[in-house]
């Protein structure tokens, strides 16, 4: 078995050689500028480095309408969530198709060029009730959708400047290196896995199942922009180091940061999170309860029930489903429904606002829910 194929068959490069930088700086300086946000500074860099293979740029109208309608790009390839670059009623008045434009961060330094292939309006509606299956405002995905500009620019790009990042140095690769890794560890079967929260024992529990049938495990939390409340990325960084020290062996484990904002759109994030680690070189990939979800808005099991929409072979990856899980006190160790036949007064999980609330009256949550060194 060779390694596994990128999304859409080869892994994208849109980063700027080093020949190439001087002269992009220069011609920056020149073009007409488009002010780029936090969110869409790392999607730039997940379009550039590969991460959103076969993505080349942000979306274009024509790929824009056919995700947003049937979750494939205009080329055929499987794609859930438009990948988006807006801008303002009057940022628009200044640019037009076929220009290129300088993409410029907070402090007005040129990060990237965009090709633009077009400008266009979209129905923010449409495409919350699409993606997020919610027009709410109060879900985190769509309040960031209601505040974007009212038109979106289409196009490739080219990263100049690969953001400075103050954090995880160590743990930002590219596809280019994790699929080296994988290559050089001899790991034929990969598993990826996505979180955003403190590694709790649910976690380890499925992220081991899952191991027993692979070769290694890519852990892949994300660290981007993620909704108030949610866990900084540096305390998740420190739990999922003290679990892996201490309840893995070193050799079978990668950990690696993804640098994408969080969408919070159930369903349709996992399956962007699937395709992510399918470029960064991951064969399987772990799909537990609500995955990518908030608050009530999607069914437990939605963001699992979506691979069936998809033909066979069509994502390529293969996702690893597993019902909620919880510590048994009759079992005396972690299992689902699938596996404990007990009755629910001897199951013993927590809501993440439960673990908040313990956290901040600075209790430690119970050994059956994490372990002591996470909890520390
Ligand atoms: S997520 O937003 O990244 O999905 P989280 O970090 O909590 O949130 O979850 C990471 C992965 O673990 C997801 O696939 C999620 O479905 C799964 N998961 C989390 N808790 C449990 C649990 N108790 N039982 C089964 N799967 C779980």
């Amino acid at each position: 078995m060779s390694e596994i194929a990128p999304h859409g068959g080869k892994l994208v490069n849109r980063i700027a050689t080093e020949a190439e930088r001087p002269n992009l700086l220069e011609e920056a300086k020149t073009l007409k500028t488009i002010h780029i946000h936090p969110r869409e500074i790392s999607d730039l860099e997940m379009i550039a480095t590969g991460v959103f293979s076969p993505l080349e740029g942000f979306l274009s109208k024509k790929d824009y309408d056919a995700v947003i309608a049937n979750n494939h790009l205009s080329t055929g390839e499987v794609w859930t969530i438009p990948i988006t670059l807006s801008i303002t009623r009057d940022e628009a008045a200044g640019l037009k198709a076929a220009d290129k434009a300088a993409l410029v961060d907070e402090e007005a330094r040129p990060v990237a060029v965009i090709y633009i292939e077009d400008i266009y309006e979209y129905d923010k509606k449409k495409e919350a009730q699409a993606v997020y299956r919610t027009t709410d405002e109060a879900h985190p995905g769509v309040k960031y959708l209601y505040s974007q500009g009212e038109f979106l620019v289409g196009g490739k790009i080219t990263l100049i400047t690969r953001p400075a990042h103050k954090d995880f140095s160590e743990y930002r690769m590219d596809p280019v290196k994790t699929r080296e890794i994988f290559k050089n560890k001899g790991w034929r079967r990969v598993v990826g896995f996505q979180t955003r929260n403190p590694i709790h024992r649910a976690h380890e529990y499925i992220i081991k199942s899952a191991l027993e049938i692979v070769d290694g495990l890519f852990l892949n939390p994300l660290v981007g922009e993620t909704k108030e409340g949610d866990i900084p990325a540096k305390t998740r960084m420190d739990c999922y180091n003290a679990l892996t020290e201490k309840y893995f062996p070193k050799e079978r484990v990668v950990m690696g940061v993804y640098g994408a904002a969080m969408r919070y759109a159930g369903p349709k994030e996992a399956i962007l999170h699937a395709i992510v680690r399918k470029n960064f070189g991951c064969t399987h990939f772990i799909v537990g309860r609500d995955h990518a979800g908030v608050g009530n808005y999607y069914g437990t099991f939605d963001a699992q029930k979506i691979f069936d929409e998809f033909k066979h072979g069509e994502l390529g990856i293969t996702p690893l489903f597993f019902d909620n899980s919880f510590y048994c006190r009759h079992c005396g160790g972690m299992a689902t429904q699938k596996t404990c036949p007990h009755p629910e007064a001897e199951h013993f999980s927590l809501s993440g606002t439960k673990v908040r609330e313990l956290l901040n009256a600075g209790e430690l949550p119970p050994q059956e829910f994490t372990r002591p060194e996470v909890a520390d």
